[in-house]
């Protein structure tokens, strides 16, 4: 054996810990009444019955001492807070929308854009469905139309771009309906359903072509628009020299407008960005945030919470920042596979998504076999996951029966800056505990079911 030293190439977050939030302890007999209790969701879990919170990356994030000095400077003034137009600014800046209409959350400017562009009967194509996204588009009178390629329904395909929008499928629904039936095209990056997974910058130049020839809009879900950047410049040929910043501005020049939930890229705990180039759609968009949020320049938000809003923008694209936050996604699912665990590929931007039909290939989808898995994982060590299958499918509004998706999975979402490699470790080895002992698993039967997004409220019951 040669005595020459392996030299490993480790990186580190680009931060250090400044303050601490302990989390508690609990014993195995405890969970297993925490989710008896939960009705087997573990939405309704408590969170201080949780000991490593995985459910998602949505408003869970660590702000920067940055942020949390900006939260001091919030200008509460009813109108024209001037944290509001230090956000409109970087908004305008680093996403190269003009006009801006601040909401609380991503779905509150689903609601107000779908409103606006959608008419009783029109057709929304889109790279996968997300569950508030579709939603707010069909109460708006339009049907949602699954346009993205193949690979993307298939957990195991390593394609690099599994997020893009596959030409024929949308040109066929065109020429179905009438290009003056679409209300607009609805492209998300990293695509959430899919399992984190970015569509590239040619395929966004075809779509805009196509879309551009049939005189038809596109706007886009950016809410994790960064880690789409970020996959570009290490994946697509001619990016790996720009910046992430020079990325997203980029892209952005293809879209009329965006909606974004500032709960993910941007480092906050609340916060919601309606944004656009286009002057007629603002003004109707700020006269409607003023019925359902609040005041064009607060729009549900804090002062402070806008200010927050800001200076994570200038943050979240900061090469280190992200590069660290992707990487630990990465190493979280390449440890999972070392375990022989079955996972989407390739590993996403925002989480790790278990394939629970193959993880419990005895459960059928009707017994719920994702749901089975977050509460099977919970009940091991605490670690929360969430069901994306066919609990957040939902209904047919047409038929009333379950939509069954092809991707049956368990989402390990991470927030960004708050969990060590340790805590990776942790759930990882929980989880590899739970596929050891698969075999002796049961599924489980709804028994409470709410009208809408019912992943959020369902009530379940375990098998005998
Ligand atoms: N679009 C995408 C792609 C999302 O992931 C979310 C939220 C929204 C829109 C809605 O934004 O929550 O601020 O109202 N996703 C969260 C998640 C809930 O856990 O993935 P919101």
């Amino acid at each position: 054996m040669s005595d020459k030293k392996i030299i490993k190439k480790s990186w580190a977050e680009p931060f250090k810990i400044k303050v601490v939030e302990p989390i508690k302890m609990t014993t195995k007999k405890e969970r297993e009444k925490a989710a008896k209790e939960a009705g087997y969701n573990t939405f309704l879990l408590k969170s201080e019955d949780v000991y490593i919170d995985l459910l998602t990356d949505s408003g869970t994030n660590a702000m920067s001492d940055y942020q949390w000095a900006g939260m001091m400077l919030g200008d509460e003034a009813y109108a024209g807070s001037r944290n509001f137009y230090h956000l409109e600014s970087k908004v305008a800046e680093y996403y190269g929308m003009p006009y801006f209409v601040p909401t609380h959350q991503g779905r509150a400017a689903e609601h107000i854009i779908s409103q606006i562009l959608i008419k009783q009967g029109d057709y929304v194509p889109g790279n996968m469905y997300f569950t508030t996204t579709r939603l707010h588009q069909e109460l708006a009178g339009a049907t949602f139309v699954d346009v993205i390629i193949d690979e993307a329904h298939v957990p195991e395909i390593e394609h690099p771009f599994k997020g893009n929008i596959d030409l024929k499928k949308l040109d066929k629904l065109v020429k179905e309906v009438g290009a003056s039936k679409i209300a607009y095209i609805s492209m998300a990056g990293p695509v959430n359903m899919a399992g984190g997974q970015p569509f590239s910058m040619k395929n966004l130049q075809e779509v805009f072509e196509f879309a551009k020839k049939h005189k038809i809009r596109l706007w886009m879900d950016a809410t994790r628009a960064v880690e789409n950047a970020y996959f570009i410049k290490l994946r697509e040929k001619g990016y790996s020299k720009k910046t992430i910043r020079e990325i997203l501005f980029e892209m952005m020049g293809y879209f009329e407008g965006i909606w974004v939930s500032a709960k993910k890229d941007l480092m906050v705990n609340i916060g919601g960005i309606l944004a656009t180039k286009d002057k007629y759609v603002f003004e109707e968009a700020r006269n409607m945030v003023v019925v359902y949020e609040g005041l064009h320049t607060y729009g549900g938000l804090a002062g402070r919470d806008m200010e927050a809003m800001a200076r994570g923008i200038e943050e979240m694209v900061d090469f280190d920042t992200i590069h660290a936050r992707i990487g630990q996604v990465e190493y979280f699912g390449q440890k999972l596979e070392e375990y022989g665990i079955p996972i989407v590929k390739p590993i996403g931007g925002h989480a790790v998504f278990l394939d629970a039909k193959k993880f419990l290939p005895h459960i059928p989808q009707d017994n719920f076999p994702a749901q089975t898995l977050a509460t099977e994982i919970y009940i091991n060590s605490g670690v929360r996951s969430m069901e994306r299958g066919i609990v957040s499918a939902g209904r047919d509004p047409k038929t009333g029966n379950h939509h069954y998706p092809k991707l049956e999975l368990v989402r390990l979402t991470l927030p960004r800056r708050v969990y060590t490699q340790a805590h990776i470790d942790v759930a990882v080895e929980s989880i590899a505990e739970v596929f050891e002992n698969r075999d002796s698993i049961k599924g489980l039967r709804m028994v409470y079911e709410p009208k809408y997004l019912r992943f959020f409220q369902a009530r379940f019951e375990k098998l005998k």
